[in-house]
């Protein structure tokens, strides 16, 4: 059964029809990848699974576990075991990384003593001893706001993870962090969804299945060649 089924979702922006009728199953404890050009609404539909109230959904459903969470507050969804990693990952002036987790992980039902042990052992997983105590993504570098999102996702170990772009950014041996970050959640069991532009991350992490979104629609699901062709060939390779 799949862990994350969307059916036929329509959402708008500020009114702006964005997407239009997507649906796509997410198959537990698998690793997928979702590609599309810049605008075709893949961070939209990565904020409207995560319950972003300025995206409205118009028609369409979202079930997690069965569940259905189309219309659930996003912390729900969050203690649900949804989880999303932003493409532009905000700075939070005030509150610290480690704070922000120990509560984070804390809601999640997590030991203060678990915490204890595992919050090192992520900073250093994710290569970010310097930043362990720095403000959430205050002055961090792109890079470094990429390697945090994983931070949180490595220790929360959520159900679903939606990664938007993780990869972008970010230098050769950065994604090759990210990249086993992501291949150890998905071994503790968290299904995965990597929303990118680039074959290189799908290299280090490949795919069970690969969907492409356009002009608010998927036209296109195959294996990790989907990714490979889209690079040679460019979206108008899978034009439907
Ligand atoms: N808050 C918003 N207000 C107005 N328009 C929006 C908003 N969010 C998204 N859009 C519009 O929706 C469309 C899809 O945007 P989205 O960010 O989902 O694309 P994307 O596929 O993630 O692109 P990229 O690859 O550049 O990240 C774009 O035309 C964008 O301008
Ligand atoms: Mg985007």
């Amino acid at each position: 059964m799949p862990i994350l089924k969307i059916k036929d979702l329509h959402v708008s922006v500020e009114g702006q029809p964005i997407l239009k009728g997507v649906s796509l199953a997410l198959e537990e404890g698998e690793i997928h990848a979702l590609m599309g050009p810049n605008g075709s609404g893949k961070s939209t539909l990565a904020f409207a699974l995560a319950g972003h109230p300025d995206y409205r959904v118009e028609r369409g459903r979202v079930l997690l576990s069965g569940e259905d969470i189309t219309h659930l507050p996003p912390d729900q969804r969050a203690k649900m075991g949804l989880f999303l990693a932003f493409q532009y990952p905000p700075e939070v002036e005030g509150v610290r990384l480690r704070e922000f987790m120990r509560l984070a992980c804390g809601d999640q039902g997590h030991g203060f003593c678990e915490f204890q042990e595992a919050y090192p052992k992520a900073v250093r997983r994710l290569s970010l001893e310097e930043l362990a105590d720095r403000e959430l993504n205050v002055g961090f570098s792109g890079g470094e706001k990429k390697r945090a999102e994983l931070l949180q996702a490595w220790l929360l170990r959520p159900r679903v993870a939606l990664l938007d772009e993780s990869d972008s950014g970010v230098d050769v041996d950065a994604v090759k962090v990210i990249a086993r970050a992501i291949r150890e959640l998905a071994e503790a069991g968290t299904t995965v969804l990597i929303i990118t532009h680039y074959p290189r991350i799908l290299e280090h992490v490949p795919p069970a299945r690969v969907f492409v979104l356009q002009e608010g629609r998927i036209v296109q699901a195959g294996g990790p060649e989907l990714a490979r062709t889209i690079e040679a060939e460019g979206f108008k390779a899978v034009q439907r």
